[in-house]
């Protein structure tokens, strides 16, 4: 059992889960105030994870909030640079001897995912859970010349993320268990105006995890599926989502998405507030609600 560590007992706990920090806002408050069922202590022991799209937003957050409650670590993304910047940064300011491996993978040649990931499974001696995170998005308009985008969308979010899910499960398989963790969204669930490819490729993604989930259930392997709203990523290029309804900076998302993962949830929404409570009613709002 690995403890949390020191700046986030006490005092200086608060400060950084509560985000006085940086960016503070009252929904900032409420929304980790809806989750003070943390404990203290990381109950579970440290399993390895690989993440992909760790080299920015949510999913380097994710890796340094996994680091900090003691796990293993492989990373993946296209642009190994960054990779590297994350691996120094969490062996300097985390834990300098904990395992953290890259791999280089662009999820959309999915011919190339399943050897790229057996060769990191390998290398971290086997895994216990996979994060699906690597997506993009985009504005997109439909009947313009955005096709090429939109199918970029679908490639990347949709077929890369099945492609990564067939090469982790093939690895569970053999192990006998395993944890599918997905990062769609609650575009999966309400349909949004000059999104209408991004929210295809999440239903079509949040539909196979619930499918996968019932597949594999009796092969002892778990599947999450984890609906974010809006987080302060770069993920829309001119977008400011940080200014978006019940926006949160992308550590705190990670902070909140660690909790699910570890307590292997079916499904869970982050920030917990307010979607928690407007989840049944996506799907069903008025059009005017409809608009990225
Ligand atoms: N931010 C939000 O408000 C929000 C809301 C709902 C859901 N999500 C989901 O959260 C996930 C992470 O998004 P984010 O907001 O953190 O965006 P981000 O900062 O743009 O991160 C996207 C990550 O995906 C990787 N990626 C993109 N295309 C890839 C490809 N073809 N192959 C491999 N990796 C690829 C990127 O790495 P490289 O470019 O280095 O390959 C990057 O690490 C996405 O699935 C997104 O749909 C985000």
């Amino acid at each position: 059992m690995q403890p949390l560590q020191a700046p986030n007992v006490g005092t200086k706990y608060l400060v950084y889960r509560f985000g006085f920090g940086h960016n503070f806002s009252f929904t900032h408050w409420v929304a980790n105030a809806v989750c003070l069922s943390e404990p203290f202590m990381n109950q579970n022991s440290p399993s390895t994870i690989v993440i992909t799209g760790a080299s920015s937003g949510i999913g380097r957050e994710l890796a340094l909030e996994m680091a900090r409650r003691g796990h293993r670590l492989g990373l993946t993304a296209r642009r190994m640079p960054l990779l590297e910047q994350l691996r120094e940064e969490i062996h300097s300011t985390i834990n300098r001897d904990i395992k953290v491996e890259l791999a280089i993978l662009d999820v959309c040649k999915t011919d190339t995912v399943g050897a790229a990931l057996h060769e990191l499974f390998v290398r971290l001696d086997g895994i216990d859970t996979i994060v699906v995170n690597a997506g993009a998005n985009d504005i997109t308009s439909i009947g313009t010349s955005d096709l090429e985008n939109e199918l970029k969308l679908i490639e990347t979010n949709l077929s890369g993320a099945i492609a990564t899910i067939g090469a982790a499960t093939t690895h569970f398989l053999a192990r006998g268990k395993g944890h599918v963790v997905g990062i769609s969204s609650l575009a999966s669930l309400q349909p949004i105006s000059n999104q209408a490819a991004y929210c295809a490729s999440k239903a079509g993604f949040s539909m196979y995890l619930k499918a996968a989930r019932i597949e594999l259930r009796s092969k002892g392997i778990t599947v999450t599926d984890i609906l974010p709203g809006y987080i302060a990523t770069d993920i829309v290029k001119g977008t400011d989502i940080s200014k978006l309804p019940f926006a949160i900076p992308a550590a705190q998302a990670a902070r909140q998405m660690a909790r699910l993962i570890e307590k292997k949830v079916e499904s869970g929404v982050v920030p917990a507030f307010p979607w928690k409570f407007v989840r049944p009613f996506l799907g069903h709002l008025p059009e005017r609600f409809a608009h990225y």
